[in-house]
């Protein structure tokens, strides 16, 4: 055989091995399917408000985009088909021990939940805390329907999934990505009734961009997450009852005494300014937390942290504080601290490190 068609049959072998190489190392992503507006219908194509949420299946969605099987073997689960308004904690358990048995299969990469953009923050810290892995996690969502021209939803996915194959998300904790944004799960927040930015982690910052389907992280979390934490939901089949009151000015004591009424074990106060009470609210909350409800104290501001022992005596009153977290994240984490210790002292401690 002549030196030619030797070196010819040597590139087509190499080239051949190298493709399938390459191929062999496509990440195999699981797309967890739970409704909202990224699934959602309008009646005409310039419908962006007023449309159905959680009407297309995941197979659909991942239909509408085939430039996923590009970067990711991708295959799809139906976990839940709702609005996200409506996701409550046993969706949210349901959700976790779906994902943490997912991950746990050694040929899985990572996973993507596409869910509707109204509870998606809370859904991403809620799992940033109990999932048990490094692998990544992230959830997506859409300002506007399927149907809609100019959709977010389909290059939304297509970077979510790019994200949840990639190297560079394992470790980085539950991941929030639209707008080729990426948002931590801690920080991240809807600030925007309509638009497609809305997502933001204002002040404290987003962690990166995803460009053309490749994600470039500028920043990390500093705050214990995913394998990191302390908790696990595994065996359990309901959360404690924490609810959230909302300070304003004429405050008065009608939403923590139905509360305390309903048996609620830990109430969040969203105070106004750095977590401030009226005084017949702090009184009550005093009484309630004499009683053995839990209080955390948190503020309606959107950034900045509620200070302990700033604008009440919480060591006199035995109240926590949610450091920068919002009164929605602060429920999560004070429900999630009520299933470890009723220690006040724990409880605070885990506000500064998750
Ligand atoms: N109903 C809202 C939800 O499912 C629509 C908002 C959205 O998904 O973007 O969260």
């Amino acid at each position: 055989m002549n030196l030619a068609i030797k070196t010819t049959t040597l590139l087509v072998l190499s080239s051949f091995i190298a493709g399938t190489a390459i191929a062999a190392e496509k990440p195999k992503v699981v797309i967890l399917a739970t409704g909202g507006t990224i699934a959602g219908t309008g009646n005409t194509s310039t419908t962006t408000v007023g449309y159905t949420a959680a009407k297309i299946g995941v197979d659909a969605l991942i239909a509408a985009v085939p430039e996923l099987s590009k970067v990711a073997d991708v295959s799809g689960e139906q976990v839940f088909q709702i609005a996200s308004e409506s996701m409550t904690n046993d969706h949210w358990l349901k959700l976790a021990k779906k994902v943490n048995e997912t991950l746990k299969r050694k040929d899985v990469d990572g996973v993507v939940i596409t869910h509707g953009t109204d509870t998606i923050e809370e859904t991403a810290y809620f799992l940033n805390l109990v999932v048990k892995s490094n692998k990544p996690v992230v959830i997506v969502g859409a300002m506007r329907p399927a149907t809609a021209i100019s959709a977010d939803g389909p290059i939304n996915l297509y970077n979510a999934v790019a994200l949840a194959g990639s190297k560079e998300a394992i470790g980085q904790g539950v991941l929030v990505a639209l707008n080729d944004e990426i948002q931590g799960a801690r920080d991240v927040v809807k600030t925007n009734t309509m638009t497609t930015n809305t997502f933001r982690s204002p002040e404290l910052g987003s962690l990166g961009y995803i460009v053309s389907g490749k994600p470039n992280f500028y920043r990390a979390s500093t705050r214990k997450h995913t394998s990191n934490t302390e908790f696990d939901v595994s065996k359990l089949d309901s959360l404690p009852a924490v609810n959230i009151a909302y300070g304003s000015a004429n405050a008065n004591t009608l939403a923590i005494d139905a509360f305390a009424a309903a048996g609620d074990v830990g109430i969040v106060y969203a105070g106004t300014g750095n977590g401030s009470l009226a005084a017949p609210v702090r009184a009550r909350l005093t009484e309630l937390r004499q009683k053995g409800i839990h209080i955390n104290r948190s503020s309606r501001i959107s950034n900045g942290p509620t200070i302990r022992n700033g604008e009440n005596n919480d060591d006199k009153t035995d109240f926590t504080v949610a450091d920068t977290l919002s009164p929605q994240k602060a429920r999560i984490l004070l429900m999630l601290a009520l299933t470890k210790t009723k220690d006040s002292q724990e409880i605070q401690r885990m506000f500064y490190t998750y």
